[in-house]
């Protein structure tokens, strides 16, 4: 009799720990830029330039209409947020008036280092949207007042939210490759890069968030529309065994061990929160080591799903959302959805190993009180 008690006792409370971990987060706030963008580079530089992720094909998988996610569909932070019963999360330039589930900040484009630099320095031939990750931090310090009017302010407010801060530092490193810089050039951007993301973290913690994501760089020499634009400028390339650029691929991996370092450092000192490194790159090269295991066809590996012809299914002059351009039929036998972001196939697999392992230091859902 006692025994079944305890039993069931125990029975009751591993179902209810179930429960309350689906159930765990109130709310979600991220910063990063356009792997997680759900609508803020389109209100931002539609009035200043044309735009082309604003139009069919992208949403079509998920959504049916263009949402302003760079994706046929949800993107990494969409899959998380269902993780936890969560809305998906609205662009905060949006401006919705109810936040309290939490709202994202990230823009298409944003870098890890202020724009004015990039400008100052003659790195970029043309205007830049103010859209950095300190400018999306001031946002979320505006916003914090009115998101925390109900509890009873500071640490509370934010005990159960999950915060993501990335990626960041795939345009700071395009812009200065796009310079025509050398890779040691490119890599002597890496420390300032990560120092801003660790500042930004630190800046969140002490704002009051327990739980911050930090994703790192993804594998962007496999990119379609970067495999396309340099083999066009008739260099000897380096190609690795997949058939990515060495070189771009290698500053993302310096990038990824820098990070996840700062990201140590930032535990060591910050002992109550719960700071997780997330693996953005090796996922990727898991797909495109044994695409059939994925159902991706192997001949789609380094294929854009959206684009117009060519090697790599990436051109220029048809760009996806370019009415030369065409989608291909199933997305989900595709890595990349329009040369640079990924199918919402891609982007579902690394959410699952950001929640559950194998790609994040610890598991998401391994870090919830049970
Ligand atoms: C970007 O916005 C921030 C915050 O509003 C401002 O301080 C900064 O001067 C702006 N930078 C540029 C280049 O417009
Ligand atoms: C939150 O509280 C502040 C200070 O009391 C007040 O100014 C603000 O209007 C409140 N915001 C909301 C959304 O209630
Ligand atoms: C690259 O080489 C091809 C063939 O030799 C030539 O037609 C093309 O103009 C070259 N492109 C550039 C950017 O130099
Ligand atoms: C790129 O797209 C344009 C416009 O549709 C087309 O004329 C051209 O042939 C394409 N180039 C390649 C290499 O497929």
């Amino acid at each position: 009799m006692e025994l079944t008690l305890v039993f069931s006792l125990l029975f009751l409370s591993c179902l209810h720990g179930v429960s309350s971990d689906s159930r765990y987060f109130t709310s979600m706030f991220t910063l990063g830029d356009s792997y997680i963008d759900a609508g803020n580079f389109v209100i931002m530089a539609a009035p200043v330039f044309p735009v082309l992720h604003d139009k069919p094909p992208y949403g079509m998988t998920f959504f049916g209409h263009p949402t302003g996610r760079l994706s046929d569909g949800r993107v990494t932070i969409d899959f998380i947020a269902e993780q936890f019963g969560l809305p998906l999360l609205q662009a905060s330039l949006l401006n919705s008036p109810d936040i309290s589930k939490g709202v994202n900040f990230a823009v298409g484009g944003a870098t890890a280092i202020d724009v004015d630099f990039y400008e100052r320095n003659k790195l970029v031939p043309f205007k830049l949207l103010n859209n950095s990750l300190n400018v999306q931090l001031g946002w979320f310090e505006e916003l914090k007042p009115s998101i925390c009017n109900n509890t009873e302010g500071g640490r509370d407010c934010f005990g159960k939210a999950l915060f993501f801060v990335g990626e960041f530092g795939v345009n700071d490193y395009s812009f200065v490759w796009g310079a025509g810089k050398t890779e040691d050039e490119v890599k002597s951007y890496v420390p300032k890069v990560v120092k801003n993301i660790a500042m930004a973290v630190e800046r969140l913690v002490t704002d009051g968030a327990i739980y911050v994501v930090v994703p790192g760089n993804p594998p962007n020499g496999c990119s379609p529309a970067l495999l396309t634009i340099r083999s066009s400028l008739n260099q000897t390339e380096k190609y690795d065994h997949l058939g990515c650029l060495s070189d771009i691929n290698r500053v993302a991996m310096y990038h990824n061990i820098m990070l996840r370092a700062a990201v140590g450092a930032l535990r060591d000192k910050y002992p109550h929160a719960k700071i997780i490194f997330a693996d953005f790159y090796k996922p990727i090269i898991s797909i495109l080591q044994n695409p059939d295991h994925f159902g991706v066809t192997s001949a789609n590996a380094l294929q854009a799903c959206c684009g117009g012809s060519g090697k790599y299914n990436w051109n220029a002059s048809a760009v996806c959302g370019m009415p030369e351009a065409t989608a291909c039929k199933d997305p989900s036998a595709f890595v990349s959805w329009d040369g640079v972001h990924y199918t919402e196939a891609t982007y579902q697999y690394i959410a699952n190993g950001w929640l559950r392992g194998p790609f994040a230091d610890p598991p998401i859902l391994s870090v919830i009180p049970h």
